[in-house]
C-alpha cells in the first residue's frame, strides 16, 4: 500500500512509519518538524509543512504524485492545558486540518483514512468504556478530536470514504530508545522528570472510589498502538463509513501500582507523595478493546512493565545523547 501519513515524524507516527516501510509499504510523511523530526525515520521521504490551513491542494498534488492509496492522519495538538488557554487554536490546528486533508482526499481520490482520535472525547466517563459511551469532551482538545471525527462520518455519508477513528487510552514506552516521547505531559515522563530532579513522585488524590484509592488508567505500549493502525488499514470496510475504535488493553493500573512500577524500574530511593485530586480527573478509565479485536484480531502484547521499562531506556538514551552533544 501507498500511505501519506501527517505526522509521520512524531512520537506515535514515528512508530508507525517505522512499521509500515517494515512490511514494504511506501510511506510518504507529511510533518511541520516542530515536536516531530525527521531524524525518527531514516530513509523515509518527509515534506515539512503544517496542514492546518490552506494546505488542501499541495495535499492533493502530493496525493496524485505519489500514488497515494491511504492516509493515516496524526498531526494534531495534544496538550489538554493549553487547549484550555487557547481554544480557537486548537480548533484551527485539530479540526482545520482534517477539513484540508478530507478536501484533498477527495479531490484525489483517496478513499481510506485512520484518524488518530483519544478517549478524551468519553469525558468524564468513568470505568470500562466501550464506543456505545456518549462522548462529552470536557476541555477543547477532547472537542477538537470529537469534531473530527464528525466530520469525517460526514464526508463517508457525502463520497465514498472508508474511515476509523482511533481512540487512545494512555499511550507510553518507546519501542527502540529513539523513537520515545521527548515532551513530559504525562504521568509517566513526569515521574521520571521528578526522580531526575531528587524530587517525590506525586500523586494525585488517594481518596477516588478505587482499589487503591488512586485513579485508574488503560496504559498501551506505543509499540502497540502503531500496530493497531496497521491492523486497521488492513481492514477498513468495503462500505462507506468512520469505525470508532478503542485502543487500549481492556486492563486498569492505578497511578499508586504506576509509581511504584516507576520508583522500581529508575531503582529510586524516593517515595510518592500525595497531593489534592487534579481537578477534571475521572477515577477509572479504561478502554473496552473486544470491538478492535474482533474486528481485526489485534490486541496489545506489551505491559505496563515494558512500557515503564522502554520509557526510561528511552529517557536515558536522550540524556547521554545530549550530555555527549
Ligand atoms: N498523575 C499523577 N501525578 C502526576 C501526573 C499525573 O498522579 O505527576 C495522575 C493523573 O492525575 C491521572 C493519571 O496520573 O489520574 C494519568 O494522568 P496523565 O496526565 O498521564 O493522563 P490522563 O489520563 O489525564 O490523560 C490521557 C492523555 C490525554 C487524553 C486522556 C484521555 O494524556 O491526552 O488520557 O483519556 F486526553
Amino acid at each position: 500500500m501507498r500511505v501519506l501519513v501527517t505526522g509521520g515524524a512524531g512520537y506515535i507516527g514515528a512508530h508507525t512509519s517505522r512499521l509500515l516501510a517494515a512490511r514494504g509499504d511506501y510511506v510518504l510523511v507529511v510533518d511541520d518538524l516542530v515536536t516531530g523530526s525527521a531524524d525518527r525515520i531514516p530513509g523515509i521521504p518527509v515534506v515539512t509543512l503544517n496542514i492546518a490551513n490552506g494546505s488542501a491542494e499541495q495535499l492533493e498534488s502530493l496525493m496524485r504524485e505519489h500514488r497515494i492509496d491511504a492516509v493515516i492522519h496524526f498531526a494534531a495538538q495534544k496538550q489538554v492545558g493549553e487547549s484550555v488557554a487557547k481554544p480557537a487554536w486548537y480548533y484551527e490546528q485539530n479540526v482545520g486540518s482534517v477539513a484540508q486533508l478530507l478536501l484533498a482526499m477527495e479531490r484525489a481520490s483517496v478513499h481510506k483514512l485512520v484518524f488518530s482520535s483519544s478517549a478524551a472525547v468519553y469525558g468524564e466517563a468513568s470505568g470500562i468504556i466501550t464506543e456505545e459511551a456518549s462522548a462529552n469532551p470536557i476541555n477543547p482538545y477532547g472537542a477538537t478530536k470529537l469534531v473530527a471525527e464528525q466530520l469525517i462520518s460526514a464526508c463517508a455519508r457525502s463520497w465514498p470514504l472508508r474511515a476509523a477513528s482511533l481512540r487512545y487510552f494512555n499511550v507510553g514506552g518507546a519501542g527502540v530508545p529513539e523513537l520515545g516521547d521527548t515532551q513530559a505531559l504525562n504521568l509517566i515522563p513526569i515521574c521520571f522528570e521528578q526522580i531526575a530532579a531528587h524530587k517525590s513522585p506525586l500523586i494525585f488524590g488517594d481518596d477516588y472510589d478505587t482499589a487503591d484509592g488512586t485513579c485508574v488508567r488503560d496504559y498501551v505500549h506505543v509499540s502497540d498502538v502503531a500496530d493497531a493502525h496497521l491492523a486497521v488499514l488492513d481492514v477498513l470496510p468495503s462500505e462507506p463509513g468512520n469505525e470508532v475504535l478503542n485502543i487500549g488493553t481492556g486492563i486498569g493500573t492505578s497511578v499508586r501500582d504506576m509509581v511504584d512500577a516507576i520508583l522500581e524500574v529508575t531503582a529510586s530511593e524516593l517515595s510518592a507523595e500525595v497531593r489534592e485530586r487534579r481537578a477534571g480527573d475521572p477515577a477509572a478509565v479504561v478502554g473496552a478493546v473486544d470491538r478492535m479485536r474482533e474486528l481485526t484480531g489485534w490486541s496489545a502484547r506489551y505491559s505496563v512493565a515494558d512500557i515503564v521499562e522502554s520509557a526510561w531506556a528511552s529517557r536515558q538514551y536522550f540524556e547521554a545523547r545530549a550530555a555527549s552533544s
